[in-house]
């Protein structure tokens, strides 16, 4: 049966399959919508100088991210394996290569390294669940919320703690499968953060610095941009829609052949670029109405949001909620983090989901570990002049994602057959030539260019 493609119902996934398409794209919104979008788009967009960077950022989605993630979905859905054992079948099936396979290694490994702080950071979530209940953000001034994410940061034990607790969760929902929960857990999520955001852009409209703070993220000054905050942008891109790691193949392979991949793609892309643009234009605002740095860093947001909510009515009970929701958000983006390496581990070594999820779960608690004392404990060692934080993000974002990225769409661009993938695309119609030509073309020219010249690789070719 092996040889039989699964558009003719040689194969089908071991999982199960999503019972409609909309399951299927709230799954896929459910992972790309996250920290991704309201933790790390406005900080890195406000540490790169904004405009420029949000103009470059919403370039590499459309030209490099949705072909990606196109091409993702269908090397998934044909292969309807884990991602590394669905590169080597469809790579054997195309008559390429089954070495394809390590484009899924790769993936698994960026997923493993990526929630190993991502965990991290969503425990820090869930620690302002506790702190918005007890009212530690009511009436605060900037200075006095920055010491609640200070002293969060600085204490190794409460990192660990709620690390811990996140890891916790994201096994035990991993290891239920694939829809159990899943689906409803994004059905009320997506929409109640959609409408606490709305809350706070109507506090952000209050601040009177709700012009400037626009004007920061949409008036372009491509002055300062640099071949590093082209790279980050692009890195951001991936992150933000899960892509060039194997999670969107991995739900692919859950896919219903009927469903149509590029409209289920741009509504993904829609709504977690929205998402991100929303939670920059409520978070700059309160950032310059407050005199704060807009480069701050990766606590921005836990300076920022909470400012707002103990100034306004309601806050404890609207701050608690976001929290809850922003918590479910980074669950659920964590279960596609670990999809690939749980659904290789199944099928690979034949293990339970269950031992599986546990035992994924249990290496990335412990790469993890680095990043809950990279503030506190480790604050001292530098790899490469960053926090092992700061190390393992710049490797799996501006790195590992973009090179996977690249390896993906070059396979289905130019190692598949136009038949295919137009089969999968449903035709060979304008759309399905738009795809071809920025797979194949300019997503890997533009990503190899951007890669080259933002880690200096470039300028060390050139002699520059
Ligand atoms: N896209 C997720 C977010 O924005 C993170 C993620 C990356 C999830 C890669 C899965 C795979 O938070």
């Amino acid at each position: 049966m092996a040889n039989i493609p699964a558009s003719q119902g040689g194969r089908t996934s071991l999982h199960g399959q999503w019972s409609s398409r909309v399951a299927f794209i709230l799954a896929v919104t459910g992972s790309a919508v996250g920290l991704g979008n309201i933790w790390k788009f406005p900080y890195v967009a406000g540490a790169n100088g904004g405009s420029a960077f949000v103009l470059v950022y919403l370039g590499c989605i459309l030209l490099v991210g949705l072909p990606v993630m196109m091409s993702e979905i269908l090397i998934g859905r044909r292969g309807r394996r884990n991602p590394v054992e669905t590169m080597t079948l469809v790579g054997e099936e195309e008559g390429t290569s089954r070495r394809w396979g390590w484009v899924g290694g790769l993936g698994v490994i960026a997923g493993v390294l990526i929630l190993s702080y991502y965990s991290v950071i969503a425990g820090w979530s869930l620690d302002f669940i506790i702190e918005s209940l007890t009212g530690s953000f009511q009436g605060k001034s900037g200075e006095e919320v920055g010491a609640v994410i200070e002293g969060l940061k600085g204490s190794w034990q409460r990192s660990m703690l709620w690390h811990s607790v996140f890891m916790g969760l994201s096994v035990f929902v991993v290891a239920r499968g694939v829809e159990k929960g899943l689906e409803s857990a994004v059905r009320f999520m997506v929409p109640g953060l959609l409408v606490l955001l709305f809350v706070l852009l109507g506090y952000a409209m209050t601040t009177g610095a709700f012009v400037e703070g626009l004007t920061f993220l949409f008036t372009p000054d491509f002055s300062a941009l640099t071949g590093d905050s082209v790279l980050k942008a692009l890195g951001q891109a991936f992150f933000s829609l899960s892509i060039g790691m194997g999670a969107i193949m991995a739900y692919g392979a859950y896919l219903p052949q009927e469903t149509s991949i590029p409209s289920a793609s741009v509504t993904v892309v829609l709504a977690d670029t929205f998402i991100a643009l929303l939670s920059a234009s409520i978070i700059f605002p309160i950032v310059f109405a407050n005199g704060l740095n807009p480069g701050a860093g990766p606590d921005l947001v836990f300076r920022t949001l909470p400012l707002a909510f103990g100034n306004m009515p309601g806050g404890i009970v609207f701050s608690t909620l976001f929290f809850v929701l922003l918590s479910f958000a980074a669950l659920t983006s964590a279960i596609g983090l670990m999809e690939p390496a749980v659904a290789w581990s199944v099928e690979r070594f034949g293990l339970t989901r269950r031992a599986a999820a546990i035992m994924i779960g249990l290496v990335i608690w412990i790469v993890g570990i680095g990043t809950a004392l990279s503030d506190n404990v480790i604050a001292d060692v530098q790899i490469l002049g960053q926090s092992w934080f700061g190390a393992v993000d710049y490797l799996t974002t501006n790195i590992m994602l973009p090179l996977g990225g690249v390896l993906i769409t070059v396979f289905a661009g130019w190692f598949m057959s136009a038949n295919s993938t137009s089969s999968e695309l449903g035709g060979a119609g304008a759309g399905f030539r738009a795809w071809r030509f920025l797979a194949r073309f300019v997503a890997p020219v533009g990503v190899l260019f951007v890669l080259a010249d933002g880690t200096g690789l470039l300028d060390f070719v050139t002699g520059g």
